[in-house]
């Protein structure tokens, strides 16, 4: 075992996109577990964009860091030494780590991850946070029903290519929308989509959808915000639900921008849309990992992982993601399990 950890700390609030100077690499002493705690070595840790909001001064949605702290981030790693009673050694663990190759957890908020069900590195995407996000954002806020017409925008990414494979098994049809044509590729042949399209590659988003959707949109499963979304309310189906998800294209905005009001279009369109944080669903998530397990295992659904070695190379991954270079869900292994 190593004698220092290393980390990667908050060095400067980004303006804009974050930099490489904005993250600092540290090497501290490694960490001693006590009495009633074990040493976890991190294998995996996840790359997620609401990092970016908690880098700012102020935060709507977590505490924001402070100059200097650890960045945040959910890992698996393994137990390597316990004096924790729950904890064996060998133990594969999920919980909120951060961005270090070891910690000491008192067990608590952990998860204990079964390596025999799939590959570790699932309890961070599709059968972790992710792919939890996905499911409960369709199914309890957006609702599809059968026959009906789902648009997923970010629909390539570690949530939305979740959210289409799911659309799909309710029998919806199901548009796609992403930022890269290798996404879209795989959109088409692994994720089940009807219709997809690269956003960067055309003008008119209002036009190509209206192409794609000619019945109208019934359920707008919304990762990205911004100019695609304001397209996306004018497809919009009487009765609509809207499902808002994120809004990553306004992350890293340095100036607030101005958008269309929606409301209108909500009220005459009899639409819903409302805002969650997966969070809210916790009580369920038992049930909910079953469920994506099963159909994991069903080859029902696919997934894939865009995953970077080194701690060293965590800040470069993690911008590359917010400019949607990441196919797949973004993942750092910092460790052989
Ligand atoms: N509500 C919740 O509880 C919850 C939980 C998890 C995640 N989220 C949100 O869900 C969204 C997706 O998260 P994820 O983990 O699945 O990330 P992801 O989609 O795997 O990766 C981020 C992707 O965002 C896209 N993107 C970046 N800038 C964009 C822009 N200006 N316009 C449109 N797309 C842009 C890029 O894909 P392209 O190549 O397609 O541009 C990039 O690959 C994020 O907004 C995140 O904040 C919400």
């Amino acid at each position: 075992m190593p004698d220092v950890n290393r980390q990667i700390t908050l060095a400067a609030r980004p303006v804009g996109y974050p930099n490489e100077s904005d993250f600092r690499l540290l090497e501290v002493p490694m960490p001693v577990p006590g009495p009633g705690e074990a040493l976890v070595k991190i294998v995996y840790l996840s790359l997620d964009p609401y990092m970016r909001g908690v880098m700012n001064e102020t935060s709507p949605y977590r505490t924001p860091l402070k100059l200097g702290d650890l960045m945040l981030g959910g890992a698996v790693g393994k137990v390597t030494v316990s004096n924790q009673a729950d904890l064996r050694k060998g133990d594969i663990v999920e919980g909120m780590f951060g961005w270090q190759e070891y910690t000491v957890t008192d067990g608590k908020g952990l998860r204990r991850i079964d390596p025999n069900a799939a590959p570790i590195s699932t309890a961070l995407g599709v059968l972790g946070m992710p792919g939890l996000t996905a499911y409960f954002g369709l199914l309890e806020v957006g609702r599809p029903k059968a026959g009906e017409v789902v648009l997923v925008s970010g629909g390539a990414g570690a949530v939305g290519s979740v959210v289409g494979q799911i659309a799909k098994m309710q029998g919806c049809r199901v548009i796609g929308i992403a930022g890269a044509d290798p996404k879209i590729n795989i959109m088409m042949r692994d994720y089940g989509y009807d219709a997809v399209f690269n956003y960067k590659s055309v003008e008119n988003y209002y036009a190509v959808l209206s192409e794609m959707c000619p019945d109208g949109v019934d359920v707008y499963f919304d990762n990205v915000g911004g100019a695609i979304t304001d397209a996306a309310l004018r497809v919009l189906n009487r009765g609509a639900r809207i499902a808002i998800c994120g809004q990553i294209a306004m992350y890293n905005l340095e100036q607030h921008e101005a958008g269309p009001r929606p409301f209108p279009t909500l009220l005459f369109k009899q639409a819903r849309a409302e805002g969650f944080l997966v969070t809210e669903f916790s009580d369920r998530y038992p049930q909910a990992l079953a469920q994506l397990t099963q159909w994991l295992q069903e080859k029902k659904l696919k997934y894939r992982e865009d995953i970077v070695e080194g701690i060293e190379n965590a800040p470069a991954a993690f911008i590359a993601m917010l400019h949607g270079r990441n196919i797949g869900k973004q993942l750092v292994k910092l460790a052989v399990p």
